[in-house]
């Protein structure tokens, strides 16, 4: 293959393949916060540098696509607040020095459905604003992770219900899980194996949001922080 099989780690959904071999980094050759300890994590998955390059590029993307309309940006909390929030800034500085300009609003969702690292059939919607502000509007889903999709399409279905213009998904990671979406979001970042991550905002019962790599969890840390 004439690129050493690089575009094998272009994935269907457009975002980069981690592969299900891909044993991480390990621990030690990164910086974390001390009140973690090493046994909590496997290793760092994805490191910080990397998210913030595809990030930039999703930018890009998402600048080209849909540049020159006015979108409001729907993060879902809390799991989506760094993505959404590096998102954002990319897309500032595009607007800075592109030709092209983003008019942007931002608006949060919160949502809720996992238990330690399993999806319980309960989602629910613990805080939103006024979503009636979404009538007629362009909006961009802003998500953290997406694994069964099955946060995606209630938030879909809710979302309806104020006739948006347009509604497009971003989502930084998407789990390749047999069970998996049937719609992908249109801009991913990586699409990783069937692994509980946490980091970067995405969180194990709350703890770890504040780690800046993408870490995939032990099952020390996951009994250590089961509740
Ligand atoms: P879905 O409804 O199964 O697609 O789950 C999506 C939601 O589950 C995300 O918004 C996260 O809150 C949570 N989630 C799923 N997998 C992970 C993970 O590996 N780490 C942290 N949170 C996860």
């Amino acid at each position: 293959m004439a690129d050493g099989g690089a575009s094998q780690l272009v994935g269907k959904s457009g975002g980069i393949v981690i592969p299900d071999d891909w044993p991480g980094y390990p621990l030690q050759l990164f910086s974390y916060p001390e009140h973690y300890s090493p046994e909590d994590l496997e290793c760092v998955y994805i490191p910080h540098g990397i998210i913030m390059d595809r990030i930039e590029r999703l930018a890009c993307t998402i600048m080209d696509d849909l540049g020159d309309h006015d979108i409001v940006l729907l993060c879902v909390l809390k799991g989506g607040y760094q993505f959404c929030s590096d998102l954002v800034e990319f897309i500032k500085a595009l607007n800075r020095t592109s030709e092209k300009s983003l008019p942007m609003r931002v608006a949060f969702i919160r949502l809720h459905s996992y238990l330690n690292d399993q999806s319980t059939e309960d989602l629910q919607i613990v805080g939103a604003e006024d979503l009636s502000t979404l009538r007629g509007k362009n909006i961009l889903i802003v998500e953290g992770i997406v694994d069964t999709g099955k946060t995606m399409k209630a938030l879909m279905k809710h979302i309806e219900v104020f006739q948006p213009k347009m509604v497009k998904v971003t989502g930084l990671l998407v789990k390749r899980i047999p069970s998996g979406m049937e719609t992908l979001p249109d801009y991913v970042g990586f699409e990783i194996p069937n692994r509980f991550v946490v980091g970067y905002a995405l969180d194990y019962n709350e703890y770890f949001r504040d780690l800046s790599h993408i870490c995939v969890i032990s099952d020390t840390g996951k009994k250590k922080y089961k509740i």
